[in-house]
């Protein structure tokens, strides 16, 4: 059998950043690192300013400007005497990484593990020199991204203000099961949906569908949300039903997660919307 992926991460930051980014990037390289079976190895990660960067471009590559990400692989001079192996180093300007994240609205955090999986892929021998290797390298990149275990975007405390008050909208004469669902969008959107019951019982909908149904109205897509959150009546962390987790695995992005509150909010489950649906029936099975 193979060896999985043990990393230990080499860090500098010579741009005095908050300190907590380096446990940040210890669990982007393990995540990403994780699909590959390369056992014990070591990785070297300095943040540099921007004149640093021009210099480095400028000495490796003779090209005379600023760059986000540099990377250097080790792995032709590997130590055999050693079980670890040294995979290289990786050079990341977080000044530009901060204009780059403002420029696409998204997360610092979130563009600064972008920039360390494309640098760790390049250590890995994968390059975007023509199209093809290139859409095989950001398309891993972006599945990498997407599946970390890391939520760039959600506040905890504000997601669970918003449960409580969404909870407090259901209409549940029948039940008094009160479930409250909140939808959250890349453009810092928490959108509100709870049950609403029926005398015909069957026209009762869940707090769920109503949420997602909610933000489709308001013109959101698929790829726009980033995490849901649910809190119901109950003691305990109670997912969601059936028809609600097919519901979910096509409208929303499979691989976000799903926080679910109980109703003292004391207890969390973190599932993300695939684990909650395996084996999904989905439109790939009408066409095949
Ligand atoms: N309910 C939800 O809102 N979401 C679920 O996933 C499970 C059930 C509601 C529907 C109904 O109003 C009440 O809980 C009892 O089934």
């Amino acid at each position: 059998m193979k060896k999985k992926s043990e990393v230990t991460l080499d860090y500098l930051d010579e741009c005095h950043l908050d300190k907590s980014l380096e446990k940040m990037f210890l669990l982007v390289a393990s995540e990403t690192l994780e699909r590959f079976s390369l056992g014990k190895c070591t990785i070297s990660l300095s943040l540099i300013s921007e004149n640093k960067m021009r210099n480095m471009n400028k000495k490796y590559r003779n090209i005379d400007r600023t760059t986000d990400v540099l990377s250097f692989a080790y792995l032709e001079n590997d130590d055999e005497m050693s079980d670890i192996k040294d995979l290289g180093c990786i050079l990341i300007d977080p000044k530009r990484a901060k204009k780059q994240a403002e420029e696409f609205s998204h997360p610092f955090k979130r563009e600064l593990s972008f920039l360390f999986i494309h640098g760790i892929l390049h250590l890995l021998g994968y390059d975007h020199q023509n199209e093809e290797d290139s859409e095989k390298m950001f398309a891993l990149q972006n599945e990498i991204l997407n599946n970390l275990t890391i939520d760039f975007y959600t506040d905890q405390k504000k997601l669970k203000k918003e449960l409580k008050i969404a909870q407090s909208m259901a209409i549940t004469p029948y039940s008094h099961f009160n479930v409250g669902a909140v939808l959250i969008t890349k453009s810092g959107e928490y959108i509100r949906g709870f049950n609403i019951e029926n005398s015909s019982y069957p026209a009762t909908i869940c707090a769920e569908r109503v949420a997602i149904y909610s933000a489709y109205s308001r013109g959101n897509n698929k790829d726009d949300f980033v995490a849901m959150g649910l809190i119901t009546s109950s003691n305990e962390t109670s997912t969601c039903c059936g028809v609600c987790r097919q519901v979910m695995i096509e409208l929303l992005p499979s691989y976000i997660p799903v926080y679910i509150y109980n109703d003292k909010m004391d207890k969390m489950l973190r599932l993300t919307v695939k684990d909650m649906l395996p084996y999904a029936f989905t439109d790939e099975d009408l066409k095949s």
